[in-house]
């Protein structure tokens, strides 16, 4: 088979004579580097010398064998003719195709990116109101020394209720308020039983806070969800007193929404007494009664107490030598006063029209 490079620039005006038979093979063997050549290359550079060195019109080895389809004899003169055109033909539609695609996938693509569209605006997370109350309430009590204590979201009846000295057939055991997940477990319906587990963990003196997530089993409305958080604050040692109590939750309420009124109202809860809800003025109206506070003035923000002596016991704590108090807030109700949120629903269907507004606003790239 001969090298169609022998036909250097030289021969190239008095072509080496050839049989129809070599002249076909060395198509052959042209056609087949030029493509293995095109297939290789993976820039438009190497692309276009390989182009020069097959189809080039000046030195291209296809060019160079061109003059020998004069040297055949009438009867082999259309093969030849035949074969080359094909050759030709075929190769240029490769090189195209080559370059086709490196345009497409290679560096040297054509730009495709429109350098004068606006820049889209940069999306910014922004915390959940619910958690930037709890942190604030975080903070507020890591000021005076709490620190913060979880417990399991899966309780049992131990630890929700019995301990807390909630008598076997009190309502909230029902079914149609707790979540029972079996026959023991059940998703815990507040963060008081945190407070038991906390003091069987750890010997008085406790200054604890709790936030976690709790269950009941209720329906959406505006001012109820079957899950929403809470936080949980417990305090024992010895010679704690309610004046405690009070003075710490108004101190946290004046940190927390600034200067304001509250007032305590006399309630009940099994595992506190006395107890008592904390009301502060509300931020919506002033105080001068609006629909968010139901025309009182007032917004209850947590349910408190002294520690029952029952609950210290069944927690392994000495009732005769200490005292404690606790409470427990519900932050998304807290958050509705603080951020003007008419329905606590917007608070749990992460629309982020609703979510981006409590975070950065305007930071565009
Ligand atoms: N656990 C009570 C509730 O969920 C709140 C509370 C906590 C009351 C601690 C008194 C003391 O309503």
């Amino acid at each position: 088979m001969h090298d169609t490079k022998s036909l250097d620039h030289a021969d190239r005006r008095a072509p080496v004579a050839m049989t129809l038979q070599q002249f076909l093979d060395a198509v052959d063997t042209l056609e087949r580097d030029a493509t293995a050549r095109f297939a290789a290359v993976d820039t438009a550079d190497a692309l276009e010398a390989a182009r020069i060195e097959f189809l080039g019109d000046a030195r291209g080895r296809l060019k160079d064998i061109q003059p020998l389809l004069g040297t055949f004899a009438a009867p082999d003169k259309p093969a030849a003719g035949r074969r080359f055109n094909d050759a030709k033909t075929r190769l240029t539609s490769l090189h195209a195709e080559r370059r086709a695609a490196l345009a497409r996938g290679g560096p040297r693509a054509e730009p495709t990116v429109d350098l004068t569209m606006p820049a889209r605006r940069r999306w910014q997370g922004a915390r959940h109101p619910v958690t930037l109350v709890i942190e604030e309430i975080q903070e507020i009590f890591r000021e005076i020394g709490f620190t913060i204590a979880l417990g399991p979201e899966a309780e049992t009846d131990w630890y929700n209720f019995t301990a807390l000295n909630f008598p076997p057939d009190h309502p909230a055991l029902d079914m149609h308020d707790t979540l029972y997940l079996g026959d023991d477990v059940l998703l815990r319906t507040h963060t008081s039983p945190v407070q038991v587990r906390t003091l069987e963990a750890y010997p008085p003196p406790v200054r604890v806070l709790v936030p976690g997530n709790v269950y009941r089993r209720d329906f959406f409305d505006a001012s109820h969800a079957p899950m929403f958080a809470q936080v949980e604050g417990l305090a024992v040692d010895e010679g704690v007193s309610f004046v405690d109590l009070k003075a710490t939750l108004t101190h946290f309420a004046n940190r927390f929404f600034g200067k304001t009124k509250t007032r305590f109202r006399p309630s009940f809860f099994p595992f506190t007494e006395p107890s008592a809800e904390m009301d502060v003025e509300c931020r919506l109206c002033g105080g001068s009664g609006c629909a968010g506070c139901k025309g009182t003035g007032w917004m209850e923000i947590l349910g408190s107490g002294m520690i029952h002596p029952s609950v210290l016991e069944a927690s392994g704590v000495d009732s005769e030598r200490y005292t404690g108090w606790a409470f427990g807030m519900g932050p998304a109700r807290i958050a509705m006063q603080r951020y003007d949120i008419p329905d606590i629903r917007l608070q749990y269907e992460s629309d982020v029209r609703f979510l981006e507004q409590f975070g950065v606003r305007g930071s565009g790239v």
